[in-house]
């Protein structure tokens, strides 16, 4: 059985509340934190080689250790639960199914990092995870486990969560402390970083809300424990939203380091392709990551399996490799239309550039445009041509990556896919169509 050590509890009837999470050993590892010098808790999360689970894979225990420390200044953890990816639903479950690991998890890291004062941002259509946790968060004051004196310590913390407005941007880390400052979420431009000057322009901590609950194992079996689940860099278990075209989509802790064949096609996780169909592309990360053949997402260059980790996955660089990113594993059989989807994700990045950047805001209508028109069987040739060079000027030219989460897609899609693209074209949309997959009809 592999390992859980998140979603252990998952099964325990009643475990969203306070009585029955303290049953299982809830808010233990808390006590045991407070015990320890908090340097002491940043070594251990150094130790496991915990890389952040919001999409980057930065080193947690890392980022940690760059927060600033001037005398007198306030500083903050802020949880980031705006999870808006396209394909990325971990979080969601989390907090709903367990929101005293994501609160016993807050708690550990605002004490390491010396903060007091912390925030769970949550995105707005997540409401009635916001009353879930809302009423978690009541429980730990009533208990004594959030405000003055925590279990009795000296040390104190105020927990607020908030709640966003459904702007995908505001999941880019600058972008969501100017919206919990109350401004329009627009990225800031970096140097200076959060650890920095963040919210209200104090030192701040942005973690993802699974990077935060992966705090709670880590004090508990320590560093070194953690770090002996995985392969290589990519340490401990990882919550991934599988989707698509698979017999049991749903959410599934994994031990980094799963082969992707084994992940797709055995009972324990998405059971294999619907109807016995043929696999033809995976979105492994979230809608932001490269699309991958059938072929190239269950082989390395080397013809050897590829792995769910990190540096795995990411083999081949961006000719044939693509990205962990927040998890968000989308798995599509041959009855799907790479351009329809890819037409569905790049209407999504236009929605929800925030404008900043004319290469992004001008660049993702221009090509939702053109793939609209190509699936309404209006497409020429040199539109494909078209579509690359207006990526090829938005990656790595934007204040915040949201611009490169739409170039890639439309980037992998046209190299590995260019003959989808082709017929497409030369049939007036037409070919390569089931019932659902263009506008012609
Ligand atoms: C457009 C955009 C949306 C993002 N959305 C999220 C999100 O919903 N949740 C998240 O944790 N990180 C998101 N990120 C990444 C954050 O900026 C940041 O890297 C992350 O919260 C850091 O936490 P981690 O180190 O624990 O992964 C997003 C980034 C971009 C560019």
């Amino acid at each position: 059985m592999p390992k859980k050590l998140l979603l252990k509890h998952l099964e325990v009837p009643g475990i969203q509340s306070l009585d029955v999470y303290r049953q299982q050993g809830g808010y233990e590892n808390l006590k045991k934190a407070l015990s320890m010098v908090p340097d002491a808790i940043t070594e251990e999360v150094k130790k496991s080689g915990l890389r952040g689970r919001g999409g980057a894979g930065f080193p947690t225990g890392m980022k940690w250790s760059f927060l600033a420390k001037p005398p007198g200044v306030p500083r903050y953890l802020v949880c980031n639960a705006d999870e808006s990816e396209p394909g990325t639903f971990k979080d969601r479950y989390l907090m709903q199914r367990i929101p005293h690991l994501l609160l016993e998890g807050m708690i550990i890291s605002s004490f390491a990092l010396g903060a007091n004062t912390s925030y769970i941002y949550i995105r707005g259509e997540l409401m009635y995870v916001y009353h879930i946790l809302q009423k978690a968060i009541d429980e730990c004051y009533a208990a004594g486990l959030l405000g003055k004196n925590i279990m009795g310590s000296d040390y104190s913390l105020h927990l607020h969560v908030h709640c966003g407005a459904g702007a995908y941007i505001c999941g880019e880390e600058t972008a969501l402390i100017e919206s919990l400052e109350g401004k329009r979420g627009n990225p800031r431009i970096k140097p200076p970083f959060p650890a920095v000057k963040g919210l209200w322009g104090c030192p701040t901590v942005v973690n993802n809300v699974e990077t935060i609950a992966a705090v709670v194992p880590i004090i508990e079996m320590g560093g070194d424990a953690y770090a002996a689940i995985g392969v290589g860099k990519s340490t401990g278990t990882k919550l991934i939203s599988a989707s698509g075209h698979i017999n049991k989509p749903g959410v599934y802790e994994i031990e980094l380091g799963v082969p992707v064949e084994e992940f797709i096609y055995s009972d324990e996780y998405c059971g294999g392709v619907r109807n016995g169909n043929k696999l033809k592309a995976v979105v492994a990360g979230g809608s932001s990551v490269p699309i991958l053949p059938g072929d190239l997402i269950l082989k390395t260059t080397k013809g050897e399996p590829r792995l769910m980790t990190y540096e795995s996955l990411a083999d081949g660089g961006f000719q044939s490799g693509t990205m962990l990113g927040s998890g968000g594993f989308i798995v599509m059989d041959e009855t799907a239309s790479i351009v329809k989807n890819l037409w569905n994700f790049t209407r999504f990045y236009h929605h929800e550039s925030c404008g900043q950047c004319s290469p992004c805001r001008e660049g993702t209508g221009w090509m939702e445009k053109i793939l609209h028109k190509i699936l309404d069987g209006h497409g020429e040739m040199k539109d494909i041509d078209l579509l690359w060079d207006i990526q090829s000027k938005i990656e790595g030219k934007t204040i915040c990556p949201l611009g490169d989460a739409a170039a890639w897609p439309v980037a992998s899609a046209i190299r590995h896919f260019r003959y989808e693209f082709e017929e497409l074209i030369k049939s007036g949309g037409k070919v390569n169509r089931p019932a659902y997959a263009t506008h012609a009809g």
